[in-house]
């Protein structure tokens, strides 16, 4: 989809759409509103006096300028109340309903079959939310609500966009407007590229097909690219990430993505080194421990976490962040068969720790467990982990926000703050000593699972073990990666949730 910033006014545009904001209740038109009202003898004043619309957020209206402009067909959208605007220090709350303001009116525009529109950064006259941020969100809206999953229909519905033209008349706007689309650009690719994996079905998103994702995604951006496979996985003794692809046919991988600064920093001080481990099980049946069916479905985007270090490490690239990043995704199917895990099986992890198995659906932990004692290699500077864990984070939070869990502060911090900047807000859990006792095994070093009570804490406590002292923070996406009603800017189905939050973390990054 081709997205462009122009100079110029807007009503003068041929395209097939023009899309135009509103608040709610604004009783005076103004700029480029007013003059397209008046060019259309007021037929928005006259629509705003019906009441049929007011401009709630998200709400939309069309109008026919019947020959009166270039375009055909204007669409109102929605920005809610001005006041709600100009209260200081909520900026990101601001740009993320431009964000879905402008995902609604872009999901209208599609569901009339326009192919192309155009619009202007709105609002223009607001203190404290500058054109390029107020561009990124609106093209990151648009781009994001016009995601969508054909390809395995054999009839398609035409919906797809061509493109969209953001235009402007102050030269001086244009620069950061621009910087700001190109940004969205990327913040919103990252995220579809993500849902397309997870909506992917488990037949063909096996791990050796995420794998081939990642060396692809690699070459278009210059990543270097490791798979391993199962003679190398037994190599390292990940035995704890073996004993979960035990049960399935479809071999592990184990995938290493890396992405390196092109110009080498000055010899006093080098990039600092993150590593990113996502959690990557193409199919989540829970094994012997076996989920009931109406539970599964979603479970085919059980790599969600893998699919969002994914794309944050290639979207990093692709803005030449200064860090040296490495993905790290344990990739495998959790089934039943007469070779999978039992309960009570006792396993020796790749940090030498043993762990007994007593229930096989918490294998979320165990692959990552392995992944995380292996990041230690690297001897990162942080280490990121962002996994589909545990169904208790759900409970507690709902489809609203992820969870996350730390052993730095400021990471966690940090991590918080991207959440607010992106929309894809985080809260945090604690991890208290305390909760070890609940996963002391009778017989191992440690039990993969403590009870139901808390059961997101358990398992971040879990993963904590195998953490050490190195900096280390993690979300669990549970309870937001996958959707079954939309949203303004997110369609049903897989959401991506992270990508554009680990993308803004890494932009902001600086040392621990
Ligand atoms: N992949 C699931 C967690 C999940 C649940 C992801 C719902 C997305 C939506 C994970 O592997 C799992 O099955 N966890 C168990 C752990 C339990 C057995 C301790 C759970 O949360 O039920
Ligand atoms: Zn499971
Ligand atoms: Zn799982």
């Amino acid at each position: 989809m081709k997205v462009q910033v122009k100079k110029g006014k807007i009503e003068q545009v041929k395209d097939q759409a023009i899309i135009l904001s509103h608040f709610e209740e604004q009783k005076k038109l103004t700029g480029r509103v007013k003059a397209i009202d008046d060019r259309l003898s007021g037929m928005i004043s006259h629509l705003l006096k019906t009441k049929d619309f007011v401009g709630r957020l998200n709400q939309t209206a069309i109008i026919y300028p019947q020959g009166k402009l270039p375009t055909p067909r204007i669409i109102l959208v929605g920005l809610g109340k001005r006041e709600e605007f100009d209260v200081p220090g909520q900026a990101d709350v601001c740009l993320d309903k431009l964000r879905q303001a402008f995902g609604a009116a872009c999901r209208r525009a599609k569901e009339l079959r326009v192919k192309s529109f155009s619009t202007m950064v709105f609002p223009a006259d607001l203190k404290g939310i500058d054109p390029g941020k107020s561009s990124q969100a609106m093209v990151e809206g648009m781009l994001l609500s016009d995601f969508q999953m054909d390809q395995y229909k054999t009839i398609k519905q035409d919906q797809s966009l061509e493109g969209f033209t953001i235009m402007e008349e102050d030269t001086e706007k244009i620069k950061a407007i621009e910087k700001g689309a190109i940004l969205g650009e990327v913040f919103a690719q990252a995220t579809n590229f993500a849902r397309d994996l997870a909506n992917h079905p488990g037949n063909i998103l096996t791990p050796t097909r995420l794998s081939l994702e990642a060396k692809k995604l690699a070459q278009e951006n210059n990543l270097r690219c490791k798979i391993l496979s199962l003679p190398e996985i037994k190599r390292l003794k990940m035995n704890s990430f073996l004993a979960v692809a035990s049960g399935s046919k479809q071999p592990p991988k184990l995938i290493i993505l890396e992405y390196r600064p092109t110009t080498p920093r000055s010899k006093r001080k080098k990039y600092d080194t993150l590593v990113l481990v996502g959690k990557g099980i193409t199919f989540d049946a829970g094994g012997l421990s076996l989920k009931p069916t109406d539970l599964m479905l979603e479970m085919k985007g059980d790599m969600t976490g893998g699919a969002v270090v994914m794309s944050a490490i290639a979207a990093s690239a692709k803005l030449k962040l200064p860090l040296n990043l490495i993905g790290i995704i344990p990739a495998a199917e959790n089934l039943p068969s007469g070779s999978a895990l039992k309960i009570g099986d006792i396993i020796t992890s790749h940090s030498k720790k043993t762990i007994e198995i007593l229930n096989t659906d918490a294998e979320g932990r165990l692959i990552l467990a392995d992944a995380i004692s292996y990041a230690k290699v690297f001897k990162p500077d942080a280490i990121l982990d962002i996994a589909t864990l545990t169904s208790a984070i759900k409970i507690a939070l709902g489809t609203i926000c992820a969870g996350v869990f730390g052993n730095h502060e400021k990471l966690k911090t940090k991590m918080i703050q991207a959440g607010q900047k992106t929309g894809e807000r985080i809260w945090e859990l604690p991890l208290w000593e305390d909760y070890q006792e609940l996963i002391k095994s009778d017989l191992a070093d440690i039990k993969n699972v403590g009870g139901k009570p808390a059961g997101a804490i358990i398992a971040a406590r879990f993963l904590q073990n195998f953490v050490g002292d190195y900096p280390w923070v993690h979300v669990d996406i549970a309870g937001v990666d996958f959707l079954e009603k939309e949203r303004p800017y997110i369609p049903k189905g897989a959401t991506g949730f992270g990508a554009r939050l680990l993308l803004q973390f890494l932009r902001d990054w600086d040392e621990v």
